[in-house]
């Protein structure tokens, strides 16, 4: 359909960036960014004849449309142009062009190929900057000396496709990259795009390699984010990703319980702060700053709990994020948290409110004090009836 409409608008139109990166590797990826020689506002629209699409959201001053199509998946397409930075990390302005210019723009060689897709020569590869020989050599490289200057994110952005792909880092690369973060760039990333980066880090199947990397270059020095990458760093990411299945099923984000790995030795008021920066959400901040402080001592207290309900009472107002990670920090602990996960945080307690009224109580503090001490009763021995429970705290 694009040859199509690319021959009645007589517009050229190439696939770019990560999806022909991971094409050529063979790996599934549904980015679909296009770029037209020409309107790819006016493209986009006449595409809307032939295809099943939802809806179309198109952005005048860059000249950039997205499609929605009915099966879920969207269009990226983007007017060829040339980006003239003002100053590192500004907005650029933007002006027509073709798509050599385009692809010269962008990171990295693995990341600057097209792949034609119109009228003119579908299928053919267009590789000004051989980013075919840097995939096959497992290079990452960036295309001219003042990429990091431009934009510092890219500094970010070798260390997450080094480490997604097991790549190295080409020397001449790695030698601006070391002098840019020497020359303090990382500052100028804002914290909202180095949030992007460092979640794409964490979601991806092994970032081992990138907190390496991030250790090589002192990264998080420069940024006086006060995170230090130890060996039990690596241990805890490992059990993370060992354990992905499990912990998803009980609803929580491997990711993110990577992420608390990383600023677990902050204060929670610091961590705070941070995560405000970062633009994460308030429920989520207020959620994990919970008990980030206290794990040492809930830690002690778990090595002495002997009772279920002792395990219970420490963990059941922790995040799970937390949990998980005080279970892959400390695995003389690690029983007791996984009876607590697999068993005792499912238990529904058999003496609720009602039940309570219904049998007289009426006191809320004492209905509350009896709700806790009936669970109590019911975590430590399983056979508890309402009746002897009630027969109990009668007694
Ligand atoms: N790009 C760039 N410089 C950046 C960000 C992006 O040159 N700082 C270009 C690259 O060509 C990249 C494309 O824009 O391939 C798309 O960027 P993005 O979606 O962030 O990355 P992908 O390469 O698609 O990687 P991912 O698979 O992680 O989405």
């Amino acid at each position: 359909i694009i040859e199509k409409v690319s021959k009645h608008r007589n517009e050229k139109a190439y696939l770019v960036g990560g999806i022909v990166r991971d094409l050529i590797l063979n790996i599934k990826n549904l980015d679909i960014d296009i770029v037209i020689e020409g309107d790819a506002i006016a493209f986009a629209k006449e595409l809307n004849v032939f295809l099943n699409i939802k809806k179309i959201i198109t952005h005048e001053k860059f000249k950039t449309a997205i499609i929605f199509l009915e099966t879920g998946l969207n269009i990226d397409l983007a007017s060829s142009r040339l980006e003239y930075y003002e100053y590192p990390t500004s907005l650029p302005t933007v002006s027509y062009s073709s798509i050599d210019k385009d692809l010269y723009r962008r990171d990295f060689t693995i990341n600057a190929m097209a792949l034609e897709i119109d009228y003119n020569n579908f299928g053919k590869l267009i590789d000004y900057y051989n980013g075919y020989y840097d995939l096959i050599n497992k290079k990452i490289k960036i295309l001219h000396n003042l990429s990091f200057i431009e934009d510092p994110t890219r500094i970010i952005r070798a260390i997450r496709f080094a480490s997604r792909y097991n790549f190295d880092i080409e020397s001449d690369t790695e030698k601006f990259l070391i002098q840019a973060v020497n020359d303090g760039f990382l500052n100028k990333i804002s914290f909202d795009r180095l949030k992007n980066e460092i979640i794409k880090i964490l979601k991806d199947k092994n970032p081992h390699k990138a907190l390496n990397l991030f250790e090589k270059f002192n990264i998080f020095e420069k940024f006086n984010l006060n995170i230090i990458i130890t060996p039990s760093t690596y241990n805890i990411f490992k059990k993370v990703l060992e354990n992905k299945d499990e912990i998803i099923k009980n609803n929580v984000k491997p990711w993110q319980i990577l992420l608390i790995t990383l600023f677990r030795r902050l204060n929670s008021e610091d961590l705070k702060t941070i995560f405000h920066r970062f633009g994460f959400k308030n429920k989520f901040i207020r959620k994990i700053s919970i008990g980030i402080n206290e794990r040492k001592i809930i830690v002690e207290k778990l090595k002495t709990a002997n009772k279920n309900s002792k395990i219970y009472f420490l963990l059941n107002n922790i995040p799970l994020e937390i949990i998980y990670l005080i279970k892959y920090s400390y695995p003389e602990i690690e029983n007791k948290i996984n009876l607590y996960l697999n068993q005792l945080q499912n238990i529904v307690p058999i003496i609720n409110g009602k039940i309570l009224l219904k049998n007289g109580y009426t006191e809320s503090k004492k209905i509350k004090n009896i709700i806790k001490h009936a669970l109590e009763l019911q975590l430590d021995n399983e056979n508890y009836t309402i009746k002897e429970i009630l027969k109990e705290l009668h007694e």
